[in-house]
């Protein structure tokens, strides 16, 4: 069988963590190109993975590698130039989330799929867990109803990532655009993509370069000096077509007890939350809660799987360019909302 030829762009930490051993564990891929500006990094990773073709400009790379795919993995500020650069070489393209810095970039990438036929899937991986699939699957068969309201936050008590991620020039960010993204694309998605109407925004920025210890980072990029000119944490309360609406919160820093993730979805015939999945109805004129057994999927490897299945079969994908363009639009308009003071509306 020919393996489909995977460039990774950007050589990081999700690329090791999430990219590389979901391409290691799927035998229809095989990594034939790494791309990253950090050349220590490159040449580390080039021996790790025996690659021979390694590239410090994703320009050159797609100019000159015969792969077939890539996986852009990059800082927020290049997966732009990144995406077109790999759309217009015919690779199928993988983008990382956030999409882009913002809705008219992720609106260019998006366009350039469409102009060139290539494939373009947005990172969304939290749609993979296993208990957000099978509530999804309830939500279409209609079991819940009309989903009229949905909470979702993603909190951490001390835990910015700091470097690159706390530096607006090269993230476009901070905690609403790097974690309330995925709380943010999982509700919409269960939702079932409902038209955004109106969006009322507030982002902080109070904690700055702490030095209590951090609960969730134990990268190289907590010894990095950053510009700390993003948000620490954000509110919104977004309004969608049909009468729908959704509270979303996210922090890296803010005084609570612990860090938390939650999902709550409801509708009219039944509520549900994530993690893990549990329904919320009547029967028979009594209140009954469902506990549902899922299991643990490894997000990226789920993620990557499907993407070699779209590439593999021609098949469209449930994570595509249009999905990351209405998601940046919103991100958009909640930091708007909040420089500006008021709602925004679409
Ligand atoms: N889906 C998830 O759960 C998840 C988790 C973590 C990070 N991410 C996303 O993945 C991306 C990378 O995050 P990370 O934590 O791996 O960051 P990182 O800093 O560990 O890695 C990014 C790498 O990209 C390289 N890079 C930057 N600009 C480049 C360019 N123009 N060309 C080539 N290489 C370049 C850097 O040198 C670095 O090695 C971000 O967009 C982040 O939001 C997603």
């Amino acid at each position: 069988m020919k393996k489909i030829k995977i460039g990774l762009v950007g050589v990081g930490s999700v690329a090791h963590w999430g990219h590389i051993p979901a391409y290691q564990n799927d035998p229809r891929a095989e990594i034939t190109a790494i791309c990253d500006i950090n050349e220590d990094r490159l040449k580390k990773t080039a021996e790790e993975l025996g690659v021979k073709e390694v590239y410090t400009d994703f320009n050159e790379m797609m100019k000159k590698s015969d792969c077939d795919a890539i996986s852009v993995a990059t800082w927020n500020n290049s997966h732009k130039d990144a995406t077109i650069a790999g759309l217009r070489a015919g690779k199928a393209v993988l983008v990382e989330k956030p999409m882009a810095m913002s809705a008219k970039e992720a609106e260019e990438m998006n366009k350039v799929a469409k102009e060139t036929g290539s494939l373009l899937m947005v990172g969304f991986c939290s749609r993979f867990a296993d208990d957000a699939m099978r509530l999804r699957k309830m939500i279409d068969d209609g079991r819940l109803g009309d989903i009229y309201y949905v909470k979702a936050g993603y909190l951490r008590r001390r835990g910015n990532p700091k470097g690159w991620f706390a530096d607006k020039s090269r993230s476009g960010g901070g905690a609403l655009i790097d974690i309330g993204v995925h709380a943010l694309d999982r509700s919409w998605w269960l939702m079932g993509r409902p038209k955004p109407v109106s969006v009322l925004g507030f982002t902080w920025n109070k904690f700055g370069d702490y030095k209590t210890v951090s609960e969730a980072y134990s990268t190289d990029l907590l010894n990095e000096k950053s510009a700390f000119d993003v948000d620490d944490m954000a509110v919104a309360l977004i309004r969608f077509e049909g009468d729908k609406a959704l509270f979303l919160e996210a922090s890296w820093a803010q005084n609570l007890k612990e860090g938390i993730g939650y999902q709550e979805v409801y509708g009219d015939k039944g509520g549900a939350k994530l993690y893990p999945l549990e329904l919320y109805t009547d029967l028979d004129y009594n209140q009954v809660n469902i506990q549902v057994p899922t299991s643990n999927v490894i997000l990226h490897n789920a993620e990557i799987k499907h993407f070699l299945d779209c590439i593999e079969k021609g098949e469209e994908t449930m994570n595509p360019g249009e999905d990351g363009v209405t998601i940046m639009k919103i991100l958009d308009a909640i930091y708007e909302s909040s420089r500006t003071g008021k709602e925004v509306r679409f």
